[in-house]
């Protein structure tokens, strides 16, 4: 009788437990609606030269930063505005999303960069899942074709930057694994393998190339263009070169869960979870699992957090858990992850121009966006919340 009285409070404890962990999920897209009606009642008020600056980005000395159409982060706020009407229905939230997409198209034909997919497929991608447009499909397989003039067959590999060519010839990012997305659906939207098997060969040759024996990532990989041969090692925003910038290790464990998704390669689903072991065993991963923004900063525990990064695992790790065995553990940490950052992260409502999340590193070594809030922090945290509520209603994590 106490043994069952016993067990029955240990159960009851451990119910209770885990309940005080779960999401309200009413009261997150609550405070991202209320948060989101803010900000555009900030963008309106923000000094926009001429209508040139399209989205925002982060915040300044507590300004709003609005952003021009060819910045990398441009897409991330239409994608928002997208999320909120996925999550909502209202259609003032789709409204606003078609309004703030359409100043992104004319980076379809911007080859001068390879974040093709974070400005094109977060606006335009969304827009079309959701909304069926064949303008919108006409301006992702556009995007597709332009993207695709930066891969190398030489390399095997999308060129990432073309900035600082006195220290890199063809420089590939890890952030580049989340622009494959593009190309994967430019070919299901127009039957052009071609973009497929770039999308394939960058993906392939990223993981001969940018990964460590304990599968943590480089940040950037220098190759030499006429030989494929790789040059150097590199960090750009992490803190050494040799360290794991927490932000490189999300844009992997994204990158190569989506590219599973996207060609059932073994391979890849195996990657996705050797970089969640490296994720989870590290003795710098913090209790609430939003990582410091380097986990090998030399000040940990004294270190800025980046909740971009630990969006990105959760929107992972929601989809990876869909693909595994190891389905519970993956699940409960994405969930952990969202919890964390909904209780802990969050902007009070009011505050901070508009932003939802609170505590995100863009780049320290250049002391820029230092413990701020950023657009894709509040994108990706948005898009978790998506993947959660779908599971949750046990519809496909993706849609
Ligand atoms: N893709 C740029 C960054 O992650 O900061």
């Amino acid at each position: 009788m106490r043994n069952t009285i016993l067990s029955l409070l240990t159960l009851t404890a451990i119910t209770l437990s885990s309940c005080s962990q779960k999401l309200h999920f009413k009261k997150e897209v609550n405070q991202a609606e209320k948060q989101t009606t803010l900000m555009l009642q900030e963008i309106a008020k923000a000094n926009n030269k001429n209508g040139t600056l399209v989205s925002p980005r982060t915040l300044e000395d507590g300004k709003l930063k609005l952003v021009a159409s060819t910045d990398w982060t441009s897409g991330f706020f239409p994608g928002e505005l997208w999320c909120l009407y996925e999550l909502t229905k209202n259609e003032k939230w789709k409204q606003q999303a078609i309004k703030f997409t359409a100043p992104i198209e004319q980076e379809k034909l911007n080859g001068k960069t390879h974040d093709m997919g974070f400005k094109v497929y977060c606006s335009f991608g969304n827009a079309y899942r959701l909304n069926k447009n064949q303008h919108d499909k006409a301006v992702v397989i556009q995007a597709a074709r332009t993207l695709s003039t930066r891969f190398s067959p030489k390399v095997g590999a999308i060129r990432s930057w073309d900035h600082n060519s006195d220290k890199w010839d063809f420089p590939v990012i890890i952030d580049n694994m989340l622009n494959l997305e593009l190309l994967f659906e430019a070919t299901k939207l127009s039957g052009d393998s071609s973009f497929y098997k770039i999308a394939v060969a960058h993906a392939n040759t990223t993981m001969k190339n940018h990964f460590r024996k304990d599968f943590s990532t480089w940040h950037v990989v220098d190759y030499d263009p006429e030989t494929g041969a790789v040059e150097k090692k590199n960090t750009h925003q992490g803190y050494s070169d040799a360290s794991a910038w927490a932000r490189g290790q999300a844009w992997a464990i994204y990158g190569y869960t989506m590219c599973y998704r996207e060609t059932k390669d073994p391979k890849y689903l195996l990657q996705a979870q050797n970089i969640a072991k490296f994720l989870f065993n590290n003795r710098n991963m913090p209790s609430d699992l939003v990582p410091y923004w380097d986990f090998d900063a030399p000040n940990i525990p004294d270190e800025p957090r980046d909740a971009s990064a630990a969006a990105l695992i959760s929107s992972a790790l929601f989809e990876l858990s869909t693909y595994t065995e190891e389905k519970n553990d993956y699940l409960e940490k994405a969930e952990k992850i969202l919890y964390s950052l909904s209780t802990s992260y969050t902007s009070p409502i009011g505050a901070n121009r508009g932003f939802i999340l609170l505590h995100s590193t863009g780049s320290k070594p250049h002391n820029s966006e230092v413990d701020e809030p950023l657009s894709y922090a509040d994108y990706y945290y948005l898009e978790a919340l998506t993947r959660s509520n779908r599971l949750r209603n046990n519809q496909p994590v993706i849609q």
